[in-house]
């Protein structure tokens, strides 16, 4: 087909981008909240995010939990309406782009995810070399040692709050990194080892400007890995990258993957 496809960037764009996964055997991806838009979770920012309607959560959140983890602990037993955010995650379900990239995972083209989204659709997709550097809503983490444990795995009793590990007794929180809360050493540590060994760098669906993840992009570029780009608006990093694909993820990366398909067949 040689025409533009609708809403989609042109085939040509799209042709470039597949030539260059399927030479890649080491892609690592940043992933954001756009990724999720085709599962029926709304953005932070941009046209229609959750932010830009209702305003940014306080920013000294972690504070707040510090001040007070039994508070707030407590709070999260107490009956609240649920929001249409929590719905959304609640309902989600991995679309046709997170599907993609785990086909990129199994064909040995990418080979690190970093994603800054907490709703667990990679995971649930099937991809296995994952970072949530900012959590993960199923997820409970300790404090102080960092451990990670599923949610549904942990007792925890409202008689005894804040709830401690097992392992260090530091105090445990939800795994969704809060404003104003350092993100574990650990996590930033393997996503710097993975930029490090980068053969390209791909962000899809984040406006990169939240920081330390939107780092890694720039990285990548500073050791002049090729950056590609997927997110129907204008960002921070297009004017940086090789090829910035105008669109949404989850239509865009199948069209990738079938064009990946076809180079392959070529070469047998
Ligand atoms: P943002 O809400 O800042 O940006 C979402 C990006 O997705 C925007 O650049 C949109 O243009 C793009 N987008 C919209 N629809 C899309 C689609 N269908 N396909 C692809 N892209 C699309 O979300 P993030 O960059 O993930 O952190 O925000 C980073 C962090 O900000 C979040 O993880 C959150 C917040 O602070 C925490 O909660 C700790």
């Amino acid at each position: 087909m040689k025409t533009k496809q609708s809403g989609l960037p042109n085939l040509s764009e799209l042709k470039k981008v597949a030539e260059l996964l399927s030479r890649s055997q080491n892609t690592v991806v940043l992933a954001g909240a756009g990724m999720s838009k085709e599962s029926g979770i709304p953005t932070f920012r941009g046209e229609g995010g959750l932010w830009t309607i209702n305003g940014e959560p306080p920013l000294n959140q972690y504070e707040i939990f510090l001040d007070n983890p039994k508070q707030w602990w407590a709070e999260k037993f107490a009956p609240a309406d649920t929001d249409s955010f929590a719905t959304a995650l609640d309902q989600s379900k991995p679309n046709q782009g997170h599907h993609a990239l785990v086909q990129l995972e199994q064909l040995g083209i990418i080979s690190h995810l970093i994603t800054q989204n907490v709703d667990d659709l990679h995971r649930q997709a099937g991809q296995l070399s994952i970072t949530e550097i900012h959590g993960n809503r199923y997820w409970i983490r300790c404090i102080t040692c960092n451990s990670r444990w599923p949610k549904k795995s942990i007792m925890i009793q409202q008689e005894f709050l804040p709830p401690t590990c097992e392992l260090c007794s530091g105090i445990l929180k939800s795994d969704t990194v809060m404003f104003g809360e350092p993100i574990p050493p650990n996590l930033l540590e393997t996503c710097h080892n993975a930029t490090q060994k980068a053969d390209l760098f791909l962000t899809i669906g984040t406006s990169a400007i939240v920081y330390p993840a939107a780092q890694f992009p720039i990285m990548a570029l500073e050791k002049d890995i090729p950056l590609i780009e997927i997110n129907p608006e204008i960002t921070p990093l297009s004017e940086f990258a090789l090829i910035s694909l105008k669109g949404p993820s989850g239509q865009i990366l199948p069209e990738i993957i079938k064009l990946i398909s076809k180079i392959h067949s070529r070469k047998v």
